[in-house]
């Protein structure tokens, strides 16, 4: 778990579990470039790092562009000169809705950030790590890209899509020294779930998280850095042999079966 040497590349770090992989990896001694497209954020995470003695930059991108995506890997390469890490994270919630209500417009986007923002990231780092024949690629995806949840189809078909995507490239670049794995956290206590929480009941957002809780068999939400000690482990030389897996960090959630999302207007 030393990564001294090594370079991290991270997007949607700005915030909750990208910003916390960063702290995690900054920590372990990597290199870190910190994408976000919210400036802000990512350059405050960066701060972080850098306060707590470590090495830092970011870069502003949106994951759905092509070229935004090739300046980031560009802008780690100009920085560190190799990309041995790469947290491919950022994504987005969407709104919630059955099929039969879905906004045409909003199912495209979550696609776009979820789906075609992972697909440009390995599409544009994998080469760098196929050159070095060495690096270590997670992708997020969630318990939404194992099981279906009545009332979050764009969502899920996003997030099974990364399943897909992560499944495919561990394939085509394993002989190459290159490892692609998945993360699928359950609830994990970040702006997400709040939003989530809010969409469901905006009167009482608070017994959506009660209710959620209650049913997680470890009854609560995860962490942002026990989603990151994961992430740290698999990009690790401990997790040498294993490619194209995907690791559940969710409380227990997918053993006992059933979706948490129950939206009565969805379900009724
Ligand atoms: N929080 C949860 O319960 C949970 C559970 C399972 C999976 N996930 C997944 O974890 C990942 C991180 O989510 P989080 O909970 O940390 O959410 P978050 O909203 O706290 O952080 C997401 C970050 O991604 C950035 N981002 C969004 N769209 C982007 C784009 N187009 N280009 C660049 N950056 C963009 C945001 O600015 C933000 O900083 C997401 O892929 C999410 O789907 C979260």
């Amino acid at each position: 778990m030393d990564f001294n040497g090594k370079v991290a590349l991270i997007t949607g770090a700005g915030n909750g579990i990208g910003r916390a992989t960063a702290l995690a990896f900054a920590a372990r001694g990597a290199r870190l470039l910190v994408v976000d497209r919210d400036a802000e954020t990512a350059e405050a995470t960066a701060a972080v790092i850098r306060q707590q003695g470590g090495e830092a930059r970011c870069h502003v991108a949106d994951v759905t562009r092509s070229a935004e995506v090739e300046a980031y890997v560009q802008a780690a390469m100009e920085a560190w000169g190799r990309i041995d890490c790469f947290f491919n994270n950022a994504g987005i919630e969407g709104r919630l809705a059955a099929i039969v209500d879905m906004d045409e417009a909003m199912f495209d986007e979550v696609q776009a950030v979820n789906v075609k923002g992972v697909f440009l990231g390995l599409r544009a780092v994998l080469p760098v790590m196929l050159a070095q024949r060495s690096g270590a690629v997670v992708n997020t995806a969630s318990v939404a890209g194992l099981v279906g949840t009545p009332g979050m189809a764009a969502y899920v078909a996003s997030k099974h899509a990364v399943m897909g995507l992560t499944k495919s490239a561990a394939g085509e670049v394993a002989r190459g020294g290159v490892r692609v794995n998945a993360v699928c956290p359950g609830p994990i206590e970040t702006r997400m779930m709040r939003a989530i929480e809010a969409q469901i009941d905006p009167a009482n957002p608070a017994s959506v998280e009660q209710r959620y809780h209650a049913a997680l068999p470890l009854g609560r939400y995860g962490t942002a850095e026990e989603v990151a000690n994961v992430v740290v482990f698999l990009c690790s030389s401990l997790a040498g042999n294993i490619t194209g897996a995907q690791y559940v960090i969710d409380g227990g959630r997918t053993s006992i079966g059933g979706a948490i999302t129950t939206l009565p207007k969805v379900l009724s």
